[in-house]
């Protein structure tokens, strides 16, 4: 393992680019299973999840060659359905793999998932939508076991919008002769992605960014080319490092439409932002001011970013207040950022921050992935040298974060052993 050792306060300026989406790459790597034939990704993030993801897939069955951040995948010669349970643990996301090898081979094996520390992170949507469509499900054995003979043909409405949940039902539902409408679907531009590299492999999905996405049923699949959309995590925790360090930054290959909850955001703490086509100009020019925001399913401000920005908001004047709606435990991260001077105090799901005028260094332990990167942040504007350890989550989701901080003028390293 490693740690980042950041030497604080350069104002960030320059330019630099977004990796394809995190998000969206695990289900489509997810989905290229279905067809049985031959996938080629392209702009896929070169990051541990997606390791993971290759490795699982491996183990199954499918040849898979990486160069880069180009993946092909051969799944003709696939034939295995149980997700190695060691493997399964270690990332939330494999349980979308469930859903793709159901709709291959009408079973699979897997056990509960894995992943960051946030929450409790249950699966019983998952296991609900599967239910309703028709697919029998037996968790009294050490493995969750799904088979089914026919999916029926259903309107399923989703008790709240899950990203997972309303992708695995895509999945699940893609081959056949059924018809399946999903009500309160999730509309991140995840799922539009998944859907359009679906609909590229022939599946017929309509809907998908809005509330009701409609699957019917399909027989074949084929070979398919296609490119992951940038990582709009990515792009937001880059431009709030450049606002954090009061610096002037250009964030390019972003799709800024993905980012307004954000850009909004950003904005009213007087951060100046402005758009082209695939980019984001981020500059400051006068003291930020603390802002209130409410995490919430798409087009709504991204429990993702909300430790990010939490950590921006512990230097801006004033008094904050974040809700935090999606997971109940995404506040660890700010007893980090109070060692380092933050005044802020946790009221069940409400986190309440009183801005400071400078943090100062420390040793800091990452606690899971945005939370690791919102103490590297925090580094970025703090006085004195900080070290942030354990980067095994920031490793699972970002790109060579070090080296395009590098890029905006950071003085960030990466010291290997620890
Ligand atoms: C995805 C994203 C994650 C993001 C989250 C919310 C991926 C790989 N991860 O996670 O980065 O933070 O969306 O935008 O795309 N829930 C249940 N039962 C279930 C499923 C979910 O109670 O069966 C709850 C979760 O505990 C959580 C909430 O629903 O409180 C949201 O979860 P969900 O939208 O499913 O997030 P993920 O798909 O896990």
């Amino acid at each position: 393992m490693y740690s980042y050792i950041i030497k604080g306060g350069k104002k960030l300026h320059g330019e630099t680019f977004v990796s394809g989406s995190k998000n969206a790459s695990l289900p489509i790597l997810a989905a290229s299973i279905i067809s049985g034939k031959t996938t080629k990704l392209y702009n896929v993030p070169d990051i541990e999840d997606v390791r993971i993801t290759l490795q699982i897939l491996r183990e199954l069955g499918c040849k898979i060659k990486k160069e880069k951040n180009k993946v092909t995948i051969n799944s003709r010669y696939m034939t295995k359905t149980v997700i190695p349970e060691n493997l399964m643990r270690k990332l939330r996301s494999s349980v979308i793999i469930a859903g793709a090898i159901i709709a291959r081979f009408k079973n699979v094996q897997f056990s509960y998932p894995g992943g960051c520390d946030i929450g409790s992170r249950p699966i019983n949507l998952h296991l609900e939508n599967f239910k309703k469509i028709g697919i029998k499900i037996d968790e009294n054995t050490r493995y969750i076991e799904c088979k089914y003979d026919k999916i029926e043909t259903k309107n399923i409405v989703l008790d709240f919008p899950s990203v997972g949940a309303t992708e695995n039902l895509i999945l699940a539902s893609i081959l056949g002769n059924q018809e399946i409408t999903i009500s309160n679907a999730a509309m991140e531009p995840e799922i539009v992605d998944l859907a359009c590299f679906l609909n590229r492999m022939g599946a017929k999905v309509y809907g998908a960014g809005t509330n009701i996405i409609k699957i019917k049923g399909v027989t074949t699949l084929k070979n398919v080319s296609y490119k992951i959309m940038p990582d709009r995590i990515e792009a937001g925790t880059l431009l709030i490092a450049g606002a954090i360090t009061g610096g002037m930054i250009k964030i390019n290959g972003v799709i800024p439409e993905h980012i307004s909850p954000v850009l909004d955001k950003l904005e009213e703490t007087g951060c100046e932002i402005k758009l082209s086509k695939n980019a984001v100009y981020l500059s400051v020019n006068k003291k930020l001011k603390a802002v209130n925001i409410k995490t919430m399913p798409y087009p709504g401000f991204p429990t993702d970013l909300q430790p990010l920005f939490s950590t921006l908001l512990t230097i801006c004047e004033g008094t904050s207040i974040i809700s935090e709606n999606i997971f109940e435990n995404r506040f660890k991260f700010i007893q980090e950022i109070q060692r380092m001077g933050a005044k802020a105090t946790i009221e069940g799901k409400t986190l309440i921050i009183k801005g400071v005028k400078k943090l100062h260094s420390a040793d800091l332990e990452s606690t899971d992935l945005r939370g690791g990167a919102s103490m590297v942040l925090a580094g970025l504007c703090a006085k004195g040298t900080t070290k942030v350890s354990n980067l095994k989550y920031l490793i699972r989701g970002y790109e060579n974060l070090d080296i395009k901080l590098r890029e905006l003028g950071a003085d960030i390293i990466r010291k290997e052993g620890e």
